[in-house]
């Protein structure tokens, strides 16, 4: 059942605001497949696991709204609801349906090794929530429901998806009878970008649950909180290296050159072959010069769209709509390969 044309599909969490991490690592890639995936036939899918935030504690009044926030983010990033479906999983029932069907092929044994669901739950397993274990099966039925071709993330989702493949693949050979019920996806992980880390530990990727504020860029910060937070970013006393080499064993460095490195297009390398010689007095202005320059017009987008409530209502509607239509037949043939009569 894989479509010749790409079928690109990835999703964010409506929690916290989005930051540079989600940025570099996945969401500069939604904008630039895009364009591609359009030009060829294919068709990319962008939503809101607003599902997958209730396995966390969170604020039921916060929750709407967060999500319709995330929608302006994401438009002020350069996704273009004309071109890909934007919508939320609430207004999708298939998903959650799917996760159901998928739950009976999952393994208690795949779920117990995924490196997010021990971060997360930590020591107190038995008080976390059942949808934080199960979390990574709403994942695979987020993707494979779409015979999705592609996903565009950070590194940190690639563990998901390997269980996503497993799920699919054990799926077709046990209930398929000879044709594939799923697609089995890539992932399409950004080489220069795959972890940005925290700017007050580079051993911590940056994240929307780490409770320090300067941890992180917020695509809403205004210029001089940007420039406060490179301005007070860890670093070493040494001056940058010449070579990429030389970053061995300096995290915080390591982050802060790959930073830029991304943001200016360009490689380690040639970041190396300006700077390196030069201390973080001479390198962090130039890199809070360079975020303001690219988050400055995607902040502006921002502000301008937020409070357009029904606008961005029309928008979920809208591509609620149309992942509905393209979910019904492969949720109608995992329940047809199950013996499920409906
Ligand atoms: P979430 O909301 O944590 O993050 C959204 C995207 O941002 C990427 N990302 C990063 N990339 C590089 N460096 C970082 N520090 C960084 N932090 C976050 C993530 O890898 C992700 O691509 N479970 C997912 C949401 C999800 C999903 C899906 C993704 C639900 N269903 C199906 C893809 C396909 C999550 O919590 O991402």
């Amino acid at each position: 059942m894989r479509p010749t044309p790409m079928r690109v599909v990835s999703g964010i969490q409506p929690t916290g605001n989005l930051h540079l991490g989600n940025y570099l690592g996945a969401i500069r890639n939604w904008v630039r497949m895009q364009d591609d995936v359009a030009a060829s036939g294919g068709q990319c899918l962008y939503f809101l696991a607003d599902l997958h935030a209730i396995s966390m504690p969170h604020d039921p009044a916060e929750l709407a709204s967060a999500t319709r926030e995330m929608v302006a983010a994401l438009v002020a990033c350069g996704i273009d609801p004309q071109r890909s479906i934007v919508f939320n999983q609430a207004q999708v029932p298939a998903h959650a349906e799917l996760q159901w069907l998928l739950n009976g092929t999952a393994r208690m044994g795949w779920l117990n090794r995924m490196t997010q669901w021990k971060d997360k739950a930590g020591k107190n397993r038995e008080g976390a929530s059942i949808a934080l274990f199960t979390y990574p099966v709403l994942q695979a039925a987020d993707v494979l429901l779409y015979q999705t071709t592609h996903v565009p993330v950070g590194d940190d989702q690639k563990q998901h998806l390997e269980l996503a493949r497993d799920i699919a693949a054990k799926f077709n050979n046990d209930f398929g009878g000879g044709s594939e019920v799923f697609t089995l996806p890539d992932p399409i992980v950004p080489p220069e970008a795959a972890r940005i880390m925290s700017l007050r530990d580079g051993a911590a990727k940056m994240s929307k649950s780490d409770l320090s504020e300067m941890s992180r860029i917020n695509l809403t910060d205004d210029a001089d909180t940007v420039m406060q937070k490179v301005r007070k970013a860890k670093t070493d006393p040494e001056p940058l290296p010449a070579e990429a080499a030389g970053l061995e064993g300096r995290p915080e460095a390591q982050n802060l050159v790959a930073i830029y490195a991304a943001l200016a297009g360009t490689s380690v390398a040639d970041v190396l072959a300006r700077f390196g010689g030069q201390g973080f007095g001479a390198f962090k202005p130039a890199l809070g010069e360079l975020l303001v320059e690219v988050l400055s017009p995607i902040s502006a987008r921002f502000n301008a769209l937020r409070g357009d409530r029904a606008a961005l209502d029309a928008i979920l509607a809208d591509g609620s709509g149309k992942a509905r239509a393209l979910a019904a037949p492969t949720l109608t043939a995992a329940y047809a390969a199950l013996g499920l009569a409906r």
